[in-house]
């Protein structure tokens, strides 16, 4: 068992050095957190725009202020793509994606993030995974590379696990006061993971084993999955059978237990729920050799979303005499998700690409998803003015941020396609999802 006497002492002490692996939407709040208590802190990434960006105290991530990165950098925090500043770190937690590569689990960027650990793993340390993955991946992947250094786990190190559940955008859940679920590889390196975790947030919940702690990650996430699946697929039913589905979820909503408000949408987005889920089924698959049917039918419900809306669009115009083909459509929100500028796997992407198929003038407007990035020159990115609202055939909102001008767009555009229920309350020409 390692001696956790002198990371114990340090960690009480906050002058662990803590390295986070990754800087991006998970690693930047991890980092600043862990400076903001008291931590040194290196936040090492291969990209160097990103970490030229945080040198210069550009925040690239909407819940991260500047203010809050420029204290970090003052207080030492070291942004850096040198393997060098790793040297003789005492904590170091992993936070580079897991995307899939042809519906596989591509654990590629932890297997390289833990081949640079392995170079500066000393005695005594304690390495962390928060990517998400499946479960098994902490011990039968990211131990033996460790193990590399000569090192072994749970003798001369440390290894943990704990899912990151931030969520972007969201006011009221932080990294500070969002539980955090963390695993050890054993009983002294879960002591020292709890003793790290309970320095940066409010609670931590212990469990029993690293797979368990992988597996609550994607339970969470392929819950949601399901739920919204569920929603999505009874709003097409329901307003084919002329029920309100909105009316019908607020009030289930009612129900004090057993029930849990999810509400239909163009699709799902980001870098969790299209993904997520499918790691479970690939390890399922894999193991027991069983499909993951609920996960296969979300997938499949979801992803038909965006189809879904397009094809909504081309009846709403249709009921008012008017082709897809050359109509002058508004799109309002590009971002997976409300108030945040995170467009990856956005279903925007794809209702967009099949608008501009059959023909339509489409432009797009999002304050949050900076301009360039995507869409490609036949969509121009306009404001959210009078004169484009007026201007448009139709109108889609495809995600509810916070500063759109609701009230304008209900008065003015002349046909609204409302994706996310939020003009329930107005009067509007046009539908709801
Ligand atoms: N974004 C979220 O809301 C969220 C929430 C919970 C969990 N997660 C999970 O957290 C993980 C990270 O997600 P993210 O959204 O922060 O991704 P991200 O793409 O924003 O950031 C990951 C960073 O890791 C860097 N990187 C890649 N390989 C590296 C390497 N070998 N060494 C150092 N840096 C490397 C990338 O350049 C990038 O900046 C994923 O597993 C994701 O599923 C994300």
């Amino acid at each position: 068992m390692v001696n956790g006497g002198t990371l114990a002492h340090r960690l009480e002490a906050r002058s662990a050095k803590v390295a986070v692996i990754g800087q991006g939407y998970v690693g930047v709040p991890i980092a600043l957190r862990a400076s903001s208590v008291g931590f040194p802190v290196v936040g090492y990434d291969t990209a160097t725009e990103r970490i030229q960006a945080l040198r210069r105290g550009n925040s690239y991530i909407e819940d991260v202020v500047s203010e809050e990165l420029g204290a970090a950098l003052a207080a030492g925090y070291l942004p850096t793509t040198e393997k060098a500043d790793l040297e003789g770190f005492d904590v170091a937690v992993i936070t580079v994606p897991t995307p899939l590569r042809d519906g596989a689990p591509d654990l590629t960027f932890i297997e390289r993030a833990a081949v640079t650990l392995a170079e500066h793993l000393e005695p005594g340390a304690l390495v962390v995974l928060e990517s998400t993955t499946y479960p098994g991946t902490t011990e039968e992947l990211l131990r033996p590379i460790l193990e590399s250094s000569g090192l072994t786990a749970g003798v001369d190190f440390f290894l943990g696990y704990s899912p990151e559940r931030i969520d972007p955008g969201n006011p009221q859940w932080s990294f500070e006061n969002t539980p955090k679920v963390v695993a050890g590889i054993d009983a002294a390196s879960l002591v020292v993971v709890e003793q790290f975790y309970g320095a940066l947030v409010d609670k931590v919940v212990p469990v029993s084993s690293l797979a368990e702690a992988e597996l609550v990650k994607l339970l969470e996430n392929t819950f949601r999955h399901v739920n919204i699946a569920l929603v999505n697929e009874l709003a097409m039913f329901a307003r084919d059978l002329g029920v309100d589905i909105w009316n019908a979820i607020d009030a289930a909503a009612t129900k004090p237990f057993g029930y849990m408000r999810f509400i239909p949408g163009p699709g799902v987005g980001g870098h969790c729920l299209p993904i997520d889920p499918s790691y479970l089924a690939w390890r399922v698959e894999r193991v027991l050799g069983h499909r993951f049917r609920f996960v296969e039918l979300a997938n499949d419900v979801n992803r038909g979303m965006p189809d879904y809306v397009v094809r909504r669009a081309q009846a709403l115009l249709n009921k008012h005499g008017k082709a897809v083909n050359r109509a002058r459509i508004l799109l309002l929100g590009l971002a997976y998700k409300p108030g945040t500028s995170d467009w990856r796997e956005s279903p925007a992407m794809r209702i967009t690409e099949l608008l501009v198929r059959l023909g339509a003038n489409v432009r797009a407007h999002d304050a949050h998803v900076p301009a360039g990035q995507l869409l490609g020159p036949a969509v121009p990115r306009v404001d959210c003015t009078a004169d484009e609202i007026d201007a448009a055939d139709l109108v889609i909102l495809l995600t509810d941020h916070p500063e759109l001008p609701y009230d304008e767009i209900a008065a003015r555009a002349s046909l609204v396609l409302d994706t996310r229920g939020r003009l329930r309350n107005h009067a509007f020409d046009g539908e709801l999802l």
